[in-house]
């Protein structure tokens, strides 16, 4: 290999282009929508408020928002072939895997499938995410052998998925956790999912396949299945009593990772973490079941105050206490990941219009160390 050549492995460090969507600071544990702090935002920003922000860089007016939130409702609904197909498929089947084919098929049906004019963009930006929505509201019913249940006119996001879930009127203790959770997972830089987005998109290829893709990357267990591990783990530790047990004999002696624990950017706590912490507590202490997040607190708190944690620098991430809200929310376990695409749905598709608009193929390269000038063998001859 030449003197000069740098491989950039995992495109570490590697900075693509431009943004105005996101600011994630790792040293300092901030994160930044569009200029405004994600803790402002998780406390007073209904989803369709970051929505917005994200595709305009501005907040709406309350006109504005009210106009965009009806938009969402009024295109949430899936094409009842795209419903029907999904009832036919294996109902062991993983959750993503099914949004992935789902979104796939959503495209034959979109009327703008192809176009990928900023108009076009913007208005399927804005079915999708509704569509998503119900789509992950609706595979848990689906699953079970129950109706999927249409979305409601009336309704935000937040209430229309425990609307759609539960086929009752959402409770609003509820609705909040999920619209925070919502607006904590909706963005976060150049993460692996929103780069196959935009590599997807850069090469002029049209906004639902690039929707595929990206649901396609956080399938991945390094990615968005996380905040499953993370709740597997405390099923597995059971109760209080066996987290100290627990974390002497699978971390200390086993060498094994606490799920939720540890990121590749913050190497200071989780800003998201901060929010879902105290949204999980309270959440866990009004169901009257506060065990789950005790077991998670507890195994964190030993976690934060031991020396080969600390000399990593290793915090709760985002999917640690998320894990306990939406379990607390009744989520089963394998729904957790579609729920982190159906909140990012709003950042994919910022970043795809933002990639759209200032577009340039993305064309990575590689070093080859494969053999060269090799003899052709005839079939005939080769052993
Ligand atoms: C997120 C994650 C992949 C970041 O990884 P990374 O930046 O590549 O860092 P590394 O995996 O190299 O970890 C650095 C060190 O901390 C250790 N470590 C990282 N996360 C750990 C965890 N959750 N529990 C115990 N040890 C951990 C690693 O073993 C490594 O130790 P070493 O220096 O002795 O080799 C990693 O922390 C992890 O696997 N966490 C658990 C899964 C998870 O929560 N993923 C969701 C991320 S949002």
């Amino acid at each position: 290999m030449s003197e000069e050549v740098v491989i950039h492995k995992g495109l570490d460090n590697v900075i693509i282009d431009e943004s105005r969507l996101s600011l994630v600071n790792g040293a300092e544990g901030k994160l930044i929508y569009a200029g405004y702090k994600i803790e402002d935002l998780a406390e007073h920003a209904l989803y369709e408020e970051v929505v917005y922000l994200l595709w305009n860089n501005r907040l709406p007016t309350s006109t504005e928002l009210e106009s965009l939130r009806a938009e969402i409702a009024a295109g949430a609904e899936v094409p009842a072939s795209v419903m029907a197909m999904v009832q036919q498929f294996p109902k062991e089947s993983d959750p993503m895997a099914v949004l992935r084919t789902a979104v796939s098929a959503l495209a034959l049906y979109d009327p703008d499938a192809n176009d990928s004019s900023p108009e076009a963009n913007r208005r399927k930006a804005a079915r999708m995410t509704g569509q998503v929505t119900t789509l992950t509201a609706a595979w848990p019913r689906i699953r079970k052998g129950l109706a999927p249940v249409a979305p409601r006119k009336d309704f935000n996001l937040a209430q229309n998925f425990m609307y759609m879930l539960n086929e009752t009127e959402p409770e609003v203790n509820a609705v909040n956790a999920v619209n925070a959770f919502m607006v904590l997972l909706t963005e976060h830089g150049m993460n692996a999912s929103t780069f196959v987005g935009r590599a997807t998109t850069s090469t002029k290829s049209d906004m639902h396949s690039a929707i595929v893709s990206a649901v396609g990357t956080l399938k991945g267990p390094l990615h968005g299945g996380a905040n499953t591990e993370a709740m597997r783990m405390f099923l597995e530790i059971g109760e209080v009593a066996n987290v100290a047990p627990w974390f002497d004999q699978k971390v200390k002696k086993g060498g094994g990772k606490i799920m939720g624990i540890g990121h590749r950017v913050y190497k200071a706590y989780d800003p998201r973490a901060a929010v879902l912490r105290d949204r999980a507590e309270k959440l866990a202490r009004a169901s009257g079941n506060g065990k789950w997040f005790d077991i998670a607190d507890s195994l964190a708190n030993l976690a934060l105050a031991d020396e080969y944690f600390i000399e990593r620098k290793l915090y709760p991430n985002v999917d640690y206490y998320s894990a306990i809200v939406l379990y607390t929310l009744g989520l089963e376990v394998d729904m957790f990941t579609p729920l982190f695409a159906m909140s990012r749905m709003a950042g994919w598709t910022a970043h795809i219009m933002e990639q759209t608009a200032n577009n340039r193929l993305m064309r990575p390269d590689v070093v080859y160390t494969g053999a060269v000038d090799l003899p052709w063998v005839a079939l005939a001859d080769r052993k």
